[in-house]
């Protein structure tokens, strides 16, 4: 019997570790997992926390876990690669420290992709408060002025200005959340997509489809950044011809350069792209699938992913047989009031069980139980997930069922792949 462990709590874990479930005959373990997760058949919560790297150990050990798959980027950031090579556990699919720093060093990554000539936002690595504002003035257009901190925040460390003027007065607050070590980018504009690969150290499988998240808490795009508030796929702006130039002019340089340094990158790779009037930028890398792309991803995926990523772990994927289904998928994320600041937990979910639809499947983010109920436990806390056989279909699907749940002062935005839709 096959036994795999997903590591994270999450919506992206919930969906991994259900595709997963579907490969092969077996256990799925998730270390925390959440109250979704729970239920799904043949699979087990073992509560042991992202960062408890030597209870995670323990785990692998005993129950002789066959492929580790980690979710999020915190543990990757922290070294649990490395922590479990350490110890003898190879079969695990995620980078090493070195590996992740294409998503938790934002200078790295800047660095990286200068140094492979890979089209990005101009930008300014700057360590002080008069440096960010120096660089503001020289990169900020009429249109405005990005700043990003250096490390992780949770998708929170970005914020986009209208003008220099509104960056320069944020540069304190901003650093007072974030540190002093601050990335200032020109403002890129164009339809965002997100592409994902599996790398296996050398080389990247593409997985074909690009998927489109709603990073912004409200309709059309206005209000703070979120982790994402839903996601659609395909994304019309990227086409295969456009994917497999990522891939091949994005996704195997920086993984080639990364082998050459002496830190093979073996896991997902996740590239943030923007379609600009000069073609497809790099805006982000980051060390591990989308949240809540994955939900979509899952939805559209064929073939056999337990096979790819232990092809990827031994070294080689160049025989993989994964696709994409016809048709589309859109995920609506359900968050708490209060979200993306502190949110308001605790609050019992209602109207699960009226969801009938065979074509839809609620991924949970943020779920416990509490005294035998289902109740919210952080800020996104589900993502009504749909396939259709369009866009269309798919949307209409996704807010049916979102409309049976209910949570006090549940927020959710009702345009996920509306514009998509209305073509422009
Ligand atoms: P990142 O974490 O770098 O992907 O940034 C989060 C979000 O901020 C992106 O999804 C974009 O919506 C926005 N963003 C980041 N960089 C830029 C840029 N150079 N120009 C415009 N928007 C950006
Ligand atoms: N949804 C964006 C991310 O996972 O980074």
């Amino acid at each position: 019997m096959t036994k795999v462990l997903v590591i994270g709590r999450g919506g992206r874990e919930h969906a991994l570790g259900w595709r997963l479930g579907k490969d092969k005959e077996g256990e799925v373990l998730y270390a925390p997992g959440n109250a979704g997760t729970e239920i799904e058949p043949e699979t087990r919560n073992v509560d042991i926390k992202e960062d408890d790297f030597d209870g995670l150990t323990r785990l692998v050990k005993t129950e002789s876990i066959d492929l580790v798959v980690v979710g999020p980027e915190g543990p990757l950031a922290n070294g649990l690669v490395d922590h479990f090579y350490e110890r003898g556990i190879r079969q695990v699919f995620g980078p090493t420290k070195a590996g992740a720093r294409i998503e938790a060093d934002k200078f790295y990554s800047f660095e990286v992709m200068r140094e492979l000539g890979i089209p990005q936002a101009h930008s300014s690595p700057c360590e002080e408060a008069r440096d960010i504002e120096a660089a503001v003035r020289t990169l900020a257009s009429e249109n405005g002025v990005v700043l990003k901190a250096r490390g992780l925040h949770g998708g929170k460390g970005v914020r986009v200005y209208d003008s220099a003027a509104q960056a320069i007065d944020d540069i304190f607050p901003f650093i007072s959340e974030f540190g002093d070590d601050v990335l200032v980018s020109e403002r890129l504009f164009g339809e965002e997509f997100s592409v994902f690969g599996i790398s296996d150290g050398t080389n990247v499988h593409l997985l074909p489809v690009g998927i489109q998240d709603h990073k912004r808490l409200r309709e059309n795009d206005q209000g703070p950044n979120t982790g994402g508030m839903g996601a659609y796929g395909p994304a019309s702006v990227a086409d295969l011809q456009t994917l497999e130039s990522v891939r091949d002019d994005v996704m195997i340089p920086v993984v080639q350069c990364m082998n050459d340094r002496g830190t093979p990158y073996i896991g997902f790779f996740y590239a943030g792209m923007m379609m600009t009037k000069e073609g497809p930028k790099a805006l982000e890398f980051n060390c591990r699938l989308g949240d809540p792309e994955t939900q979509v991803l899952m939805m559209l995926l064929e073939g056999d992913l337990y096979r790819a990523l232990s092809s990827a772990v031994q070294d080689d994927i160049s025989s993989l047989d994964l696709s994409i289904r016809e048709g589309a998928a859109l995920g609506v994320v359900l968050a708490s009031q209060g979200y993306p600041g502190k949110p308001v937990t605790g609050k019992r979910i209602y109207g699960l069980g009226d969801i009938k639809d065979p074509n839809v499947k609620v991924f949970h983010m943020g779920t416990k139980v509490e005294e035998g109920n289902l109740v919210t436990g952080g800020g996104r806390v589900l993502c009504v997930t749909a396939y259709g056989v369009n866009l269309g279909e798919a949307r209409k699907r996704a807010y049916q069922a979102a409309g049976e749940v209910k949570f006090d002062d549940m927020q959710y935005r009702i345009d996920i792949g509306a514009k998509a839709l209305r073509g422009n």
